[in-house]
């Protein structure tokens, strides 16, 4: 990463497979003044993703890639990702598990958003589990990917309070506000220098 520091923009790719919130919260950002990125592209394995609808109405360009077969499908990634010289990667809420290969080339350079306070709650259902454990905080983590799942180097965490009276549900929806606040600021710690 830090080659990417002080550079003037860096040319960003959202990762999603659905309703793209964090997507729209990196784009919000990625229009603000001091902004270290441009949205240049939004890949998704859903053709159906809410998320693609947002992004072609804001006129940046996507990917759709149907993920019959993995190997292709990654081919297929990493050329739109060179023609776009993409240089940052961001999986917000991309269903896929990306490949050893992929991650080894795009070392450091790709991040992802998980909702749980990691290294508690990795892969799926965090919510649930949170709430069976009788958690007292909850939240979500920006981390770099590393080869194995939800493990890489964490950027930032956000905490969210979890009460006696909560769902997956309803967490879920405050965990998400968090991400959404997250997102933008763990790109900015990257991508600034310290
Ligand atoms: C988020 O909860 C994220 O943490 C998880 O998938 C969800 C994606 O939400 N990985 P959205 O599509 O960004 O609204």
């Amino acid at each position: 990463m830090a080659k990417l520091i002080g550079k003037n923009k860096i040319q960003c790719a959202v990762f999603i497979s659905g309703r793209g919130s964090n997507l729209k919260s990196i784009y919000k950002y990625s229009k603000k003044k001091d902004s270290k990125i441009n949205l240049q592209l939004v890949v998704s394995n859903n053709t159906n993703a809410p998320g693609l609808t947002f992004a072609k109405k804001k006129k940046i360009k996507t990917k759709v890639v149907k993920y019959k077969n993995k190997f292709k499908s990654e081919i297929q990634i990493i050329n739109s990702l060179k023609i776009n010289k993409i240089e940052l990667i961001c999986l917000a809420g991309f269903m896929k598990i990306l490949s050893k290969k992929f991650i080894i080339k795009f070392k450091k350079k790709i991040i992802n958003i998980h909702p749980s306070l990691l290294p508690k709650y990795k892969g799926l259902n965090t919510h649930e589990r949170a709430i069976k454990n009788k958690e007292k905080y909850s939240g979500c983590t920006v981390h770099f990917v590393s080869q194995k799942l939800d493990s890489g180097k964490i950027i930032l965490k956000r905490k969210v309070r979890l009460f006696k009276s909560d769902t997956s549900a309803s967490l879920a929806k405050r965990v998400l506000k968090a991400e959404n606040i997250l997102y933008p600021l763990a790109i900015k710690k990257i991508l600034t220098k310290i």
